[in-house]
């Protein structure tokens, strides 16, 4: 069986699900983050160290100002209510992307959340937030040649966001979507993809468990045979 260090999420479809449920996408964006609690809750549970959620990428802001506005409202509310129960528990955020974006109020929440849990050991939380895998890489070079150090693998892997995160075990996208969308391309050489057909305020426990069962039977390869 294989061990799972570390699970990545592309949480998609919270618009759909809205709509889908004669609501407003805003609607299906809130009842998203109820998945989120469930799944940082299971996997704690599960004793997996590392989380990777994708909540914002740096192509979502060519969506409408209101449903951006309304996105950083849950996220300033989300912090707000929860970060005491998620410091309670053990879990470690780490914001991953361009924090520079930020109003400075939502930067401040951001920090301060960063470094309350910065000391906690049971689940490392990173939130990828105005994050983009291409920018993410290019940052990273111009990091290396800023330190005037050669470029090599560990050189780069040093200088992206993830440092200090072990690669995505296995990567999840919900919504009925089969592709990246600029998340973690590097990161996710190796890892294994579950796309799931269920919007993300569907996806369950039972889901999350049966994906994570799937992939401890997977044989990996790694080039290998
Ligand atoms: C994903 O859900 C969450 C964010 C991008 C913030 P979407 O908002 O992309 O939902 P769909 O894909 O439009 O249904
Ligand atoms: C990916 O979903 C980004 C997040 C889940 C935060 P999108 O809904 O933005 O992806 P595309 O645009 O359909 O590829
Ligand atoms: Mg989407």
């Amino acid at each position: 069986m294989n061990p799972i260090k570390h699970v990545a999420i592309i949480m998609d479809g919270n618009g759909r699900w809205g709509i889908k449920n004669k609501k407003s996408r805003n609607f299906g964006h809130r009842e998203g983050l109820f998945t989120v609690e469930k799944i940082i809750k299971q996997t704690v549970k599960k004793k997996i160290k590392y989380l990777t959620l994708y909540a914002f990428s740096t192509e979502n802001w060519k969506r409408p100002k209101k449903e951006i506005n309304f996105l950083f409202y849950l996220l300033e509310e989300f912090f707000n209510k929860k970060i005491h129960d998620l410091h309670n528990k053990g879990v470690k955020i780490k914001i991953i992307g361009n924090k520079k974006a930020f109003s400075k109020r939502i930067f401040d929440i951001l920090l301060n959340s960063e470094n309350l849990t910065k000391k906690n050991k049971i689940l490392q939380l990173n939130l990828a937030l105005n994050y983009g895998s291409k920018f993410e890489l290019i940052n990273a070079m111009n990091l290396i040649v800023k330190k005037k150090i050669p470029i090599t693998e560990s050189n780069l892997i040093k200088n992206l966001y993830t440092n200090g995160t072990p690669d995505p075990d296995l990567l999840i996208r919900t919504g009925n979507t089969n592709r990246l969308s600029n998340f973690l391309l590097w990161q996710t050489a190796y890892s294994e993809i579950f796309f799931v057909k269920k919007l993300w305020p569907d996806f369950t426990v039972n889901d999350y468990n049966k994906i994570l069962l799937k992939f401890k039977k997977t044989k990996r390869n790694f080039g290998n045979i």
